[in-house]
C-alpha cells in the first residue's frame, strides 16, 4: 500500500492559544457527562428494544423505526458503550435482542445494498463479539463483510457507496464516509485469516486518500471512477453545500477514518494526512469550536453539525493515542478534541428533564434535502458517547 499526502497542503492553526491549555475537562466532567447520556438512553430502552430510534429527530425526538436505515446499529453501538461502563446486564440484554434484528436483515437482504455495512454490523456485532466472545455475531460480521466486499470495483480499486452496481447514477462513485466502514473488512481479515477484506479496505483507503482529498486538505463528499478503466473522473457532492465547499461530517469522517486505517495498516502517511485535514478543520471553526454544518460557513446563522465535531473529537483521539509524546501536535490535537467535548457538553446537549430522547442537539443530517436540521442525529450521539468513554478508559475499539 502507497499513500502519497505530501503534495496535500498543511496549513498552520490559526489562533493556536485556542488549543495550547487543557480545558476543565477532569474525569469528574466526564462522568458528569456520561451519567446525562445514560439518562437518556434509560429513558428510551423500553421503546428501542424490538425498534430502533429514526436517523434523526423530530423537534428532538427520535420516532421509533424498523431496523431499515443505515443509522440503526449506532444505538446498538450505544448499547455496548453503556454495557461496557457500567456492567449492567439491562443493555446488553437489549444489545443482544438487537442482534437477531441484525441477523434477519441480512438474511433477508433488507436495506444492505450500500456500503453503510460497516456502521451497521460493527457495532452491533463486532462489539458484540469483542466484548462478549458471541460466536454468532461473529459469524454474522463475517457474512456483513462478505457482502461489503461485492461492491468492490476492481479497475477503479473503490468500493462504491450507494445503489445498484449498474445503476448509471451511483456506478464507481466512492464517498469519504466509507472510511469509517473499512475497520469490518481489516477485522474480517484478522478473524479469518483470509487476506482479501484487507486488500480491498487498503485499496479503496489509497484511492480516497488521492482522490477524495483535494490539494488543499480539504475533502470533496462523494467521488466518481470509471470502473471499467479504473480512470478518476470527477468529485461532487450529495450533502454539501456545494461541489466544491468542504462538507463539515465528511471531512469528520476523514479525520477519524484515516486514523482508523492506520490503526490497521500502521502507514504513518495516513496519520500525517489526518492531520492535514484536522488543520483545515480547526480553521474554520467559529467561537464555540462546534462547525457548521459545512466548512464555507464560519459565521453567521447556518446552523452547526454537533454530529461532525463529536465525530471528529474521536478522530483526534484515535490520532493522538498513535502520536509519540516528543510529537509537539500531540498535545494540541488532544486539547481540541477536548475543548469541543467540553462546549458540546455546555452547549449542545438535550435537557435530561425534557422529553427529548436524543443527547446532542444542533446537528445536521441533509440540508438540502431538509432533513434532519438543526435536530438531534443518532450517530452524533453514538460519537459523543465513545468520545467520553475514551476520555475514562484505555478503549478498545469495536471499530
Ligand atoms: N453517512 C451519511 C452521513 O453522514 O450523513
Amino acid at each position: 500500500m502507497t499513500v502519497f499526502v505530501d503534495e496535500i497542503k498543511k496549513e498552520q492553526i490559526q489562533n493556536i492559544e485556542r488549543f495550547e491549555a487543557a480545558p476543565a475537562v477532569d474525569r469528574a466532567f466526564v462522568e458528569k457527562a456520561i451519567q446525562h447520556v445514560l439518562a437518556k438512553i434509560d429513558q428510551s430502552l423500553e421503546v428501542f428494544t424490538d425498534k430502533f430510534p429514526d436517523s434523526n429527530s423530530e423537534n428532538l425526538v427520535y420516532k421509533p423505526i424498523e431496523n431499515v436505515e443505515w443509522t440503526t446499529s449506532f444505538w446498538t453501538g450505544m448499547l455496548w458503550l453503556a454495557y461496557e461502563y457500567t456492567g449492567d446486564e439491562k443493555y446488553r440484554k437489549v444489545a443482544e435482542i438487537q442482534i437477531d434484528s441484525f441477523k434477519e436483515r441480512l438474511e433477508k437482504r433488507i436495506e444492505v445494498d450500500h456500503h453503510d455495512l460497516g456502521f451497521l454490523y460493527t457495532l452491533s456485532c463486532v462489539s458484540a463479539y469483542k466484548l462478549t466472545g458471541n460466536e454468532e455475531a461473529k459469524s454474522i460480521a463475517i457474512q456483513a463483510a462478505d457482502l461489503l466486499i461485492t461492491r468492490y470495483h476492481d479497475k477503479a480499486g473503490i468500493i462504491q457507496a450507494w445503489g445498484d452496481l449498474n445503476d448509471p447514477a451511483q456506478r464507481g462513485r466512492m464517498i469519504i464516509d466509507c472510511n469509517m466502514n473499512l475497520p469490518l473488512l481489516y477485522w474480517a481479515s484478522e478473524v479469518t485469516g483470509k487476506t482479501i477484506y484487507r486488500e480491498i479496505a487498503e485499496s479503496h483507503i489509497e484511492q480516497a486518500a488521492k482522490y477524495i482529498v483535494r490539494q488543499d486538505a480539504s475533502t470533496f463528499h462523494t467521488y466518481y471512477m470509471d470502473p471499467e478503466t479504473g480512470k478518476p473522473l470527477y468529485g461532487n457532492t450529495h450533502q454539501g453545500y456545494a461541489d466544491d465547499s468542504c462538507w463539515a461530517r465528511g471531512q469528520a469522517w476523514g479525520i477519524y477514518g484515516f486514523p482508523l486505517s492506520y490503526h490497521y495498516t500502521q502507514d504513518w502517511s495516513l496519520i500525517e494526512l489526518s492531520k492535514k485535514l484536522t488543520n483545515y478543520y480547526l480553521n474554520r471553526l467559529p467561537e464555540d469550536q462546534i462547525c457548521y454544518w459545512d466548512l464555507i460557513f464560519t459565521d453567521g446563522e447556518e446552523e452547526r453539525d454537533s454530529s461532525a465535531a463529536a465525530i471528529t473529537a474521536c478522530g483526534l483521539l484515535e490520532m493522538t493515542k498513535h502520536m509519540p509524546l516528543t510529537d509537539p501536535e500531540k498535545k494540541v490535537y488532544e486539547n481540541a478534541a477536548l475543548v469541543m467535548m467540553q462546549s458540546l457538553y455546555e452547549n449542545y446537549t438535550t435537557d435530561i428533564q425534557s422529553e427529548a430522547n436524543g443527547i446532542l442537539k444542533h446537528a445536521v443530517y441533509y440540508k438540502a434535502g431538509g432533513r434532519g436540521v438543526d435536530e438531534s442525529c443518532i450517530w452524533g450521539d453514538y460519537y459523543y458517547f465513545e468520545a467520553l468513554i475514551r476520555l475514562v478508559k484505555d478503549w478498545k475499539m469495536y471499530w
